[in-house]
């Protein structure tokens, strides 16, 4: 099968870079958008940034902010609804991967309703028409959801979160913007931008991986570990840097996949809510030593995209131990836990394992896996 890359039709970056929302919306003929936010971002002034443009502008709007973090199957819905109710014909999308992943299933929706119960969408669903035109504006450093073809969303009722794929959900414009991340409190810049390190190395040794997206990934592990230290400080330098970091690491991973840090990352945010970020932060090292036997040369070139020396000199026990290692201390220097102290019950412990393994990504971790490795794996962040 030929390798496929799906990509925004048009992406602005670099500070300053919301004042083109206003020209795109003009230009693609918006006449009433939905605004889809989160209700902190409302509250901290984050989402004004853009209203304000907006408003400037004369650009009719209705906010959409019933969201939550790890958003539910409620808050799309809902959304449907709000959607169809203020009679609008396009989205501008305002947040963090929460937000961003509601309005592209929003959209998805609006444009397939036969998809209206939510849950068909799990997969690869066969939806006919490209999502309401979108806009998509982040204001984390880490899930790129601006440019990737997936949404994550919780089941609620049965505490699991699952992976829709469809290349009708990328939004046409992504306004990539380091001060829409300024906001940004350390600990979530730290989770947020290890969310995106742990794209690029999971998507860097992937099953699919090619040229293309070796290409993005490994410029996005050396641009995070040049940066997310100084972002967590928020030096104008290291927000930057992430903005890109993040987005280039979802132009490689949206088209490859992930691997089992996701995956079970997935379960622990459906089941205790777990911060995607902090989960994906724990489970990266545990899963790169796990999966280092079936990973060839590739961990030579993530240590020499982190920064470490000397790694043409090295065996590949010792450039294998670098790579983690220098995971390792950059999750440490940016204060992410190294376990969940006591939150995952014993008890729990077959159904995460049983739901990592039926999650999206699992299939693509270089090393095949299986419930009872899996449950390992969790034991280690107990
Ligand atoms: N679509 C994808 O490809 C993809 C990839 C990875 C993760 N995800 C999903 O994205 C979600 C996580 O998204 P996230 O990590 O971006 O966080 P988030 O969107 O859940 O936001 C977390 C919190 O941070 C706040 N916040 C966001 N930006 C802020 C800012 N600039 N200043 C102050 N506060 C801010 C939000 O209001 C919210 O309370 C998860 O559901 C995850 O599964 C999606
Ligand atoms: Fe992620």
């Amino acid at each position: 099968m030929a390798n496929r890359i799906v990509l925004n039709t048009i992406s602005y970056h670099g500070k300053g870079a919301i004042k083109e929302i206003v020209n795109e919306a003009k230009a693609r003929g918006f006449q009433h958008i939905f605004l889809c936010t989160d209700p902190d971002l409302l509250k901290f002034g984050v989402t004004k940034k853009v209203t304000d443009l907006l408003d400037e502008a004369g650009l009719v709007y209705t906010v959409y902010s019933q969201i939550k973090a790890n958003p539910t199957i409620q808050n799309v819905t809902d959304g449907v609804a709000a959607f169809k109710a203020c009679g609008a014909d396009s989205i501008v999308t305002v947040g963090g991967g929460s937000a961003m992943d509601t309005a592209k299933a929003i959209g998805i929706i609006i444009a397939n309703p036969e998809f209206e119960d939510v849950r068909s969408l799990e997969g690869v669903a066969p939806t006919k028409n490209h999502a309401v035109p979108t806009i998509a504006v982040p204001t984390t450093a880490g899930t790129a959801a601006e440019v990737t073809i997936n949404y994550v969303i919780t089941d609620v009722e049965k505490e699991r979160k699952f992976v829709c794929v469809d290349t009708h959900d990328i939004p046409e414009v992504a306004v990539v913007d380091p001060d829409m991340m300024s906001t940004m409190p350390k600990s979530l810049t730290a989770a947020t931008g290890m969310d995106a390190l742990t794209h690029a190395i999971e998507g860097y040794t992937t099953k699919a991986a090619w040229e293309l997206t070796d290409m993005f990934h490994l410029e996005a592990i050396r641009l995070i570990s040049k940066n997310l230290r100084g972002a967590v400080e928020n030096t104008p330098e290291g927000r930057e840097g992430m903005a890109m970091a993040q987005y280039i690491a979802g132009m490689g991973f949206s088209n490859v996949g992930l691997g089992i840090a996701h995956s079970i990352a997935h379960t622990l945010g459906a089941h205790y809510d777990t911060p995607h970020g902090v989960a994906c932060a724990m489970m990266l090292p545990i899963v790169m030593e796990y999966n280092a036997e079936y990973t060839g040369e590739r961990y030579r070139e993530i240590a020499r995209a982190m920064g470490v020396e000397g790694v043409d000199q090295m065996s590949q026990a010792e450039y294998r131990k670098a790579a983690i290692d220098a995971v390792k201390q950059l999750s440490k220097d940016v204060g992410i836990p190294e376990n969940l102290a006591g939150k995952i019950k014993e008890e729990d412990l077959d159904q995460l394992a049983k739901d990592a393994f039926a999650d999206a990504c699992c299939p693509g971790n270089p090393r095949d896996t299986n419930v009872e490795e899996l449950k390992e794996l969790y034991r280690k962040i107990m």
